[in-house]
C-alpha cells in the first residue's frame, strides 16, 4: 500500500470515488493546498479527468459486457488501471510504465509491468480489447511507431483511447493578463520542450490525424474545457478547477527545474520568481483561466470490413 500523501491515502480508501462531501466542501473553500492535500500529479490529473468526463473512465464505446484484456500505457501511479479493473472484473488489466511507482495492493485482475513502450512490444498481435493512454504527449519521441504497436496488438473491433491536456492558460474574458507570470512560465515550458524535441501542442486535428493515419476508423475527438483555479461559480467546475490548480502548481515547480533551469539555462532566481508569480496567478480567482482536455478514440476495423 502506498505510504503517499493525504490525497493519495484518500484515493486508496475510496478509489477515485468522490471524497466525502463535507470534507470536500471544506477543501474547495479553503483551498486543497492549505488543507495539506498535495498529492501526486498523476492521481490529481486522474481525478480531474474523471470529473470532467462525468465520472466515466473512458468514452470509447467498448463492449462493456465482457472486456477481456485492457492495457494502460504510461500508467503512472496506476490509478486509471486500478479503477478500470474494478469496473470490469472480467477483464485482465495491465498497466505499463518505465517507473515502478504503482501500489502493490491492487484488484486481483490488475497488474503492472515495468517496460519502455517505445521499444518493440512483446505483447501478441490482436491481444487487447482496449488500449488507453493519458497525458503521454511529451513523453513519446515517435508517435507513429507507438501507434503502429498499439494497432497491431489491438484485436479487430477493439478501441484505442488517447487523452491529453494542453499545457496552456487560456481565458475568454481577458481577465488573465497577457504578460502575467503564469503565461510567461508556460511560454518557457513550451520553448524548453521544443528545444528537447518535444512540446507538441495537441489539437483535435492532430489527434484525429494520428489515429486515422494508424488505420483506426470511426475516430471521435471530444474536447472539454478544464477550469484552472476555483473561480467557476458552479460547484462541479469549482471542484475540478481547484484540483487542476494543484496539478499546475506541482507541475510548474517540477518543470521549472527540469525545463527552464536545465534545458534553457535560465538563471535560478528568475525561474524561482516566475514560478512564485505563476502560483499567485493560479490562486487569483479574478483570473478566469482554463485549458483543454482532449479525448480521442478510434476502432481497429474488424476483419473483412
Ligand atoms: C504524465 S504521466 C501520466 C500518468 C498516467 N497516464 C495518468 O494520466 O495518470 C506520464 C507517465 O508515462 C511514463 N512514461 C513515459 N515514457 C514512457 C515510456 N517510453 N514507456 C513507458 N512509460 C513511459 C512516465 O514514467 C509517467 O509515469
Amino acid at each position: 500500500m502506498s505510504t503517499g500523501t493525504k490525497l493519495e491515502k484518500e484515493y486508496n480508501k475510496h478509489g477515485t470515488e468522490e471524497i466525502e462531501a463535507d470534507t470536500e466542501e471544506k477543501l474547495i473553500d479553503d483551498g486543497y493546498e492549505s488543507a495539506g492535500y498535495v498529492g501526486s500529479t498523476s492521481s490529481l490529473r486522474s481525478a480531474v479527468g474523471k470529473y470532467l468526463m462525468n465520472g466515466r473512465l473512458h468514452l470509447a464505446p467498448i463492449d462493456t459486457s465482457n472486456p477481456q484484456r485492457i492495457l494502460d500505457l504510461g500508467t503512472g501511479t496506476g490509478i486509471w488501471a486500478i479503477d478500470i479493473a474494478d469496473s470490469y472484473p472480467s477483464a485482465e488489466v495491465i498497466g505499463v510504465d518505465l517507473s515502478p511507482i504503482q501500489p502493490q495492493w491492487v484488484p486481483p485482475n490488475c497488474r503492472f509491468e515495468v517496460d519502455d513502450i517505445e521499444l518493440p512490444w512483446t505483447y501478441q498481435a490482436n491481444s487487447f480489447d482496449f488500449i488507453h493512454s493519458r497525458n503521454l504527449e511529451d513523453c513519446i519521441k515517435d508517435w507513429p511507431s507507438l501507434m503502429s504497436s498499439i494497432y497491431r496488438c489491438l484485436s479487430p473491433g477493439g478501441y484505442f483511447e488517447l487523452v491529453e491536456t494542453t499545457p496552456d492558460a487560456l481565458c475568454d474574458d481577458r481577465t488573465l493578463p497577457s504578460d502575467c507570470s503564469l503565461r510567461k512560465a508556460l511560454d518557457y515550458y513550451q520553448e524548453g520542450m521544443k528545444s528537447a524535441g518535444r512540446g507538441n501542442f495537441v489539437t483535435p486535428t492532430i489527434l484525429r490525424e494520428r489515429l486515422e493515419a494508424a488505420g483506426f476508423e470511426s475516430v471521435q475527438v471530444v474536447t472539454v474545457k478544464q477550469p484552472i483555479g476555483s473561480w467557476p461559480k458552479e460547484r462541479r467546475l469549482k471542484r475540478i478547477g481547484a484540483l487542476a490548480r494543484l496539478v499546475y502548481t506541482a507541475g510548474l515547480e517540477a518543470y521549472a527545474n527540469a525545463v527552464m533551469k536545465r534545458f534553457l539555462k535560465v538563471e535560478a532566481d528568475i525561474v524561482d520568481g516566475l514560478v512564485k508569480g505563476a502560483i499567485e496567478d493560479l490562486k487569483n480567482n479574478r483570473y478566469h483561466t482554463y485549458n483543454y482536455l482532449h479525448i480521442a478514440y478510434g476502432r481497429k476495423p474488424k476483419l473483412g470490413e
